[in-house]
């Protein structure tokens, strides 16, 4: 073996693995971001083409980004100059690594700006900023906040640093164990705020919002999001879920894993809907707030619940640990490859990953404030960019991955990481990596460049 892959590390158990691979798919995906988006979109009939897409690209490629991982035993790049001479493929697919580090950080860079609005949550909801307002307040209070730069700047600031401390120590250090009690924590709460979205006027309003399918509300660019979205909330495409799949201690089920990922991500995401449109509709807002809608619509919970104040500090204080545990897979490709390919320190390596996104986050702070007129293809930067990332690099970079998984690695060797119970579940797994996961994907791409 050689000296790269002796430097690598690996998770300290199989259960240390689920936990920190399940951390890096739960995050601000889940309750941030698949609120807003699938209010944008219409609802119920977005959520079926999200479902679908969790289950036949999702799962499916998940399997194939942790086999690969954990055969190249390196960050993406290394990882597919391995797997490409193993198979004696094209150097080209070497690029693969590169666009997945590429995503990582792009995505990074707004992720902390965002993450950096549930920190300041976390100050207001402690002050009692939320104490007894109807929804005109709290709205008042989120766009205030947002059109201060300063303020969007240092709360950015302080989450990017968290991020850096934590990879540079070592992810076994800390924040493995802060995960093991907040991921628990996170699940009761948004249970509990179940139990208060259930007592709301229009809570089945809200219900019949994320489950009643409208087709006629779907656009190609729906689907397109729905698909992007199923990528984005799973880590998926860009190299997160390969860089843990090399720690994986090989004793691990990579299809149980998998599909034990998909389903609590799903669910969270799910409760997260369940909680939030019985808020938007019994206080007369609009679905399709945008951005900042969980940011204008629990606070209106809290402020006016039994205990509403512990509960939002609680919420907002997981919601920040949720989004540090994906964070960290973000940055994780970069940091693996400057230390493995460049020799560099581990903390060097965070130092200089984290201050390009940090800078490069900016742009997004900027777009919500002094920037916003600022529109590039009718989109301000942050839309672009989450655009860009979400919707196409991580398609793009999961159709390869399937496409590699499928068509190009050895059967032998797939099928030797894999260790599926049975040869026919192997058969269904290379089903769907070889034909559906790239085909769903080539032909929602070719249905948004109008060519059919
Ligand atoms: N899955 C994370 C979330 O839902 C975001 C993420 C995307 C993390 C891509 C890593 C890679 O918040």
């Amino acid at each position: 073996m050689d000296i790269k892959k002796l430097q690598h590390g690996e998770w300290s158990s199989s259960f240390a693995f689920i936990l920190a691979a399940t951390g890096s798919a739960v995050g601000l995906g889940n309750i941030w971001k698949f609120p807003y988006i699938t209010g944008e979109n219409g609802g119920g009939a977005f959520v079926i083409v999200y479902l679908l897409c969790v289950g036949l690209m999702g799962v499916p490629i998940m399997m194939a980004e942790i086999m690969m991982g954990h055969r190249g035993k390196q960050n993406p790049v290394d990882t597919m100059n391995t797997l490409l001479k193993e198979a004696g493929a094209d150097k080209s697919w070497h690029y693969l690594g590169w666009m997945g580090i590429v995503a990582g950080f792009l995505i990074l860079s707004y992720y902390s700006v965002i993450a950096g609005w549930a920190l300041a949550y976390v100050v207001k909801a402690f002050t009692g900023s939320f104490s007894g307002s109807g929804s005109a307040e709290i709205k008042e209070l989120f766009d205030n906040f947002i059109a201060s730069p300063v303020q969007l700047i240092f709360w950015h600031t302080l989450f990017m640093l968290a991020t850096m401390l934590i990879v540079a120590r070592g992810i076994n250090n800390g924040l493995e164990k802060a995960v093991r009690f907040l991921m628990p924590g996170l699940f009761v709460l948004l249970i509990l705020l179940v139990g208060y979205a259930m007592t709301m006027t229009s809570y089945a309003q809200g219900i019949y919002f994320l489950f009643n399918p409208d087709f006629s509300k779907l656009t190609f660019n729906s689907v397109l999001t729905a698909m992007g979205h199923a990528f984005f909330t799973l880590s998926l495409g860009m190299g997160a879920i390969m860089v843990y799949g090399s720690y994986l201690p090989s004793d691990v089920s990579i299809a149980k894993t998998s599909i034990l990922i998909a389903v609590a991500d799903t669910v969270v995401a799910l409760l997260a809907g369940i909680i939030v449109f019985p808020i938007v509709f019994s206080n007369g807002l609009h679905p399709d707030s945008g951005p900042g809608l969980i940011f204008q619509t629990l606070p209106i919970a809290f402020g006016n619940m039994t205990g509403g104040w512990l509960f939002g500090i609680l919420f907002f204080v997981m919601l920040v640990f949720a989004a540090l545990s994906s964070s960290i897979s973000l940055i994780e490709p970069a940091v693996a490859w400057l230390v493995e390919n460049q020799r560099m320190s581990r903390e060097k390596a965070c130092i200089w990953a984290g201050l390009t996104a940090w800078l490069l986050g900016f742009a997004t702070i900027f777009s919500f404030n002094i920037g916003s007129g600022i529109k590039i293809f009718d989109r301000n930067f942050f839309q672009l960019l989450d655009y860009l990332t979400a919707n196409l690099m991580l398609p793009i970079g999961g159709f390869f991955i399937a496409v590699f998984a499928g068509w190009i690695m050895q059967h032998q060797h797939s099928e030797q990481e894999l260790k599926m119970p049975d040869r026919q579940s192997y058969r269904i797994w290379k089903f769907l990596v070889c034909y559906v996961s790239p085909a769903a994907v080539f032909l929602i791409f070719l249905h948004v460049v109008g060519v059919l």
